[in-house]
């Protein structure tokens, strides 16, 4: 079944083409970051206008790269919910009216779900069940997944996502937006033990939840007692930032995998291409003994590849949506189906 996916839920514009939720013939993004650097986080009416303006040229370079066009493709998925209700309207409109004129099935899918599907992309998938760490710009979350579409969420950040300390650590910083891709650069060649930062919420009495804004706070505090640092300060600082995140990501991964009793475990969503994370969860599995799936790095941060292989699953479970699907600005993950 050959799906054209379709993302706009926050500020990048996508459309890919996947066969059988498994195999990508094209997968095109169209990134906002010049258009939101300057204000260090994305302005929600400059993304929609953006959308309007991608968004037919994307869905044309997909259709071109993989060598087809509308008639060829079965069915088309779209990004519903969650995320900046005009944004997501863009995508959601666009898709509307392609299985409007083409007569395609079209299904919703919810953001998450696509980022818990990027992994299916990957030659090596994880088998059912597993547990998966969703760390994006705008969610954070521990879930047990069963299947397609069948999670129990386990534990969520109770206050910022971990990509939001990321940006709002980078903006405090002076260092433009996504704040997550300049503090990895940076972190690389600084000492994460620099710079002592409160590991949030680490201890087991907090469960599966997470908390990051009061990180974000005592970055805060630091800067107003030492100024922004730059040079080797500077890498140090990004460093011991970066790596109270992530000590606290990779200690509640490992604690949930033993509790649930699961061997597998994804990680996902922007986050997910953090280098420190990746390299923190790759030891933790070496040490007790799970395996670890990671999609690739362009496939973390949001793309339409993973809407389609979401929205396969969908699909084959025989579920249409109306042309009356409507976007949803703040929903939960789907529990089941
Ligand atoms: O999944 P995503 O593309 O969009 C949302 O669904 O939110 O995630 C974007 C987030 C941003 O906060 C960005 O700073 C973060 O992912 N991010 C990273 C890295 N690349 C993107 N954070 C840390 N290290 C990275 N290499
Ligand atoms: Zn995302």
């Amino acid at each position: 079944m050959r799906i054209l996916g379709l993302e706009s839920s926050c500020d990048e514009t996508a459309a890919a083409i996947v066969e059988d939720g498994r195999t990508v013939r094209a997968d095109v993004v169209a990134s906002q970051n010049e258009v939101h650097a300057r204000y260090g986080g994305v302005v929600p009416e400059l993304a929609s206008r953006a959308h309007i303006l991608n968004v037919v040229p994307v869905v044309q370079a997909a259709l071109e790269r993989a060598d087809t066009t509308l008639d060829e493709v079965d069915a088309i998925a779209v990004t519903h919910a969650p995320g900046l209700v005009g944004a997501l309207l863009v995508g959601l409109q666009t898709a509307k009216a392609l299985a409007w004129v083409t007569g395609k099935p079209l299904v919703g899918v919810h953001h998450l779900e696509g980022h818990l599907s990027a992994v299916y992309l990957e030659p090596d998938p994880p088998p059912m069940p597993h547990l998966a760490l969703i760390v994006s710009g705008g969610h954070t979350s521990l879930v047990r997944v069963n299947g397609h579409g069948d999670v129990v969420e386990l534990g969520a950040t109770r206050d910022d996502a971990a990509g939001e300390a990321f940006d709002k650590g980078a903006k405090l910083l002076g260092l433009g937006y996504p704040g997550g891709v300049v503090i990895d650069r940076l972190a690389k060649t600084g000492d994460p033990r620099a710079v002592a930062f409160p590991k949030a919420m680490a201890s087991s009495s907090t469960g599966s939840d997470f908390s990051f804004s009061g990180l974000k706070t005592a970055l805060l505090h630091h800067v107003r007692a030492h100024g922004v640092p730059d040079g080797q300060a500077l890498a140090d600082l990004c460093a011991s930032y970066q790596a109270a995140i992530v000590e606290v990501l990779v200690r509640k991964t490992r604690r949930a995998a033993r509790q649930e009793g699961l061997a597998h475990v994804q990680v996902c969503g922007g986050v997910a291409a953090n280098s420190a994370l990746r390299a923190g969860l790759q030891h933790a599995a070496a040490e007790d003994g799970f395996t670890l799936y990671v999609p690739s790095p362009a496939r973390c941060t949001d793309n339409a590849a993973m809407i389609a292989a979401a929205g396969y699953h969908r699909l084959v479970r025989g579920e249409r949506a109306g042309l009356d699907l409507d976007a949803i600005p703040s929903a939960p993950l789907p529990r089941r189906g």
